[in-house]
């Protein structure tokens, strides 16, 4: 394919042709199409795409075009992207701490469902926003595992909070509804079935029922392994019934990281070599590989390819990749198998790099200008040297 298609065969491809110098996050749209559409296939509800896992305008505009109709949005900023890809789909505003000024925006923009887990912040809502039509959503905590990152120490109510919110939130005139979110990156279904049970007790307790539950996001992606999203969906659908009989609410989900992982690889270039064997690529933990400095860490799937676009041929060894800024801290945690023969120019390419890479990529020391190619394919042709 020529150097000015807008669309190229692959990430070798392009590779090969443009030697680019800075590091390339290659998209598929046909990729994220379709994980959108098998996971609305297979989710017992409506799917919310929350967009703070990657906000790039081609991925909001191929998710709605596979079907997607609402957004979960955390700030006026992701608002407006999101309008900007759609004047007609559904806003949800689901970080549960808003300023007076945030508020007003989102009535503004027409967002048609807020989280809530404090007093404070629904007396701010009664005050801002004109209840008819709305919907809020209680969001409920518990002390469970099963995400690698769970984010419970900073949002959600407990048991008794979240019976006196929904009782508050219906006596104001707002649709009742909970939500929860179990933590990024689970692949325990137990963790939603807990979750459910919870909010159906929550709702008995107030007296209040739910027009909707909101499962949240969270759902795992591939790290290694691929994980298995159909026993959460049939542990969601088993909890539900259980849970609230003959009285469900309809349910929803958020999944942001799930969605997008698969729709992107990542080419990055060895800028550097050490003799101790050190290795230092044009990206790192303030660019594209920020949940290095969480718990979820570092993508395990990676090839490298010469400069030419060869295999390499060298034995491997466990060998440490450092990222381009002037902090120690710029390393990715852990050792790469990396051959004997890799030099500088050549590229190391990492898989599932969709989810909270751009989204979280600063400009420290002037990097992170990460430039998105289009693909056809992420294939990764075999003969290239994994070094998962
Ligand atoms: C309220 C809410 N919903 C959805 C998500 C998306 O989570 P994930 O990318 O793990 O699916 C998050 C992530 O922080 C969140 O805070």
């Amino acid at each position: 394919m020529s150097r000015e298609a807008l669309i190229w065969d692959d990430a070798v491809s392009h590779l090969k042709s443009v030697g680019p110098e800075q590091p390339v996050l290659y998209f598929a749209p046909s990729v994220l199409q379709q994980t959108a559409r098998d996971f609305q296939a297979g989710f017992p509800g409506m799917v919310s795409y929350a967009i703070k896992a990657n906000d790039a305008g081609v991925v909001l505009e191929n998710l709605i075009a596979a079907g997607i109709t609402a957004f979960d949005v955390a700030s006026p900023a992701e608002i407006h992207m999101v309008r900007a890809a759609s004047p007609h789909v559904a806003l949800h505003y689901n970080n549960p701490v808003r300023s007076p000024a945030e508020i007003a925006h989102a009535v503004a923009a027409g967002v048609v469902s807020y989280s809530v887990d404090s007093m404070r912040e629904l007396e701010k809502l009664i005050a801002g926003v004109p209840a008819s039509g709305v919907e809020v959503a209680v969001r409920l905590h518990l002390p469970i595992k099963g995400a690698v990152y769970d984010f419970g120490e900073k949002f959600g109510a407990d048991h008794a909070d979240s019976v006196l919110l929904l009782r508050a939130a219906e006596a104001a005139g707002f649709q009742c509804a909970m939500t929860f979110h179990p933590g990024t990156q689970c692949d325990d279904p137990m963790a939603w079935s807990e979750y459910i049970h919870a909010c159906a007790d929550v709702s008995s307790h107030a007296g209040v029922a739910l027009g909707r539950l909101n499962v949240g996001g969270g759902f795992a992606a591939n790290r290694g392994v691929a994980p298995d999203l159909a026993a959460i969906f049939t542990g969601i659908s088993t909890a539900v019934n259980a849970a609230f009989g003959t009285a469900q609410p309809e349910i929803i989900c958020e999944p942001g990281r799930a969605l997008v992982t698969e729709a992107f690889v990542l080419a990055t270039q060895v800028k550097g070599l050490r003799d101790c064997g050190g290795v230092f690529v044009n990206d790192g933990i303030y660019g594209s590989f920020g949940e290095a400095m969480n718990p979820v860490g570092v993508p395990e799937r990676a090839s490298t390819l010469t400069a030419n676009g060869g295999a390499h041929s060298g034995a491997t060894s466990p060998r440490v990749l450092y990222g381009p800024t002037c902090d120690s801290l710029d390393r990715l945690p852990g050792k790469y198998a990396l051959p004997s023969d890799l030099n500088e120019g050549d590229y190391i390419i990492f898989k599932g790099m969709g989810a909270y890479s751009t989204a979280t990529s600063t400009r420290f020391n002037g990097y992170g200008a990460t430039q998105i190619i289009t693909v056809q394919s992420l294939d990764i042709p075999t003969g290239l040297g994994d070094v998962a």
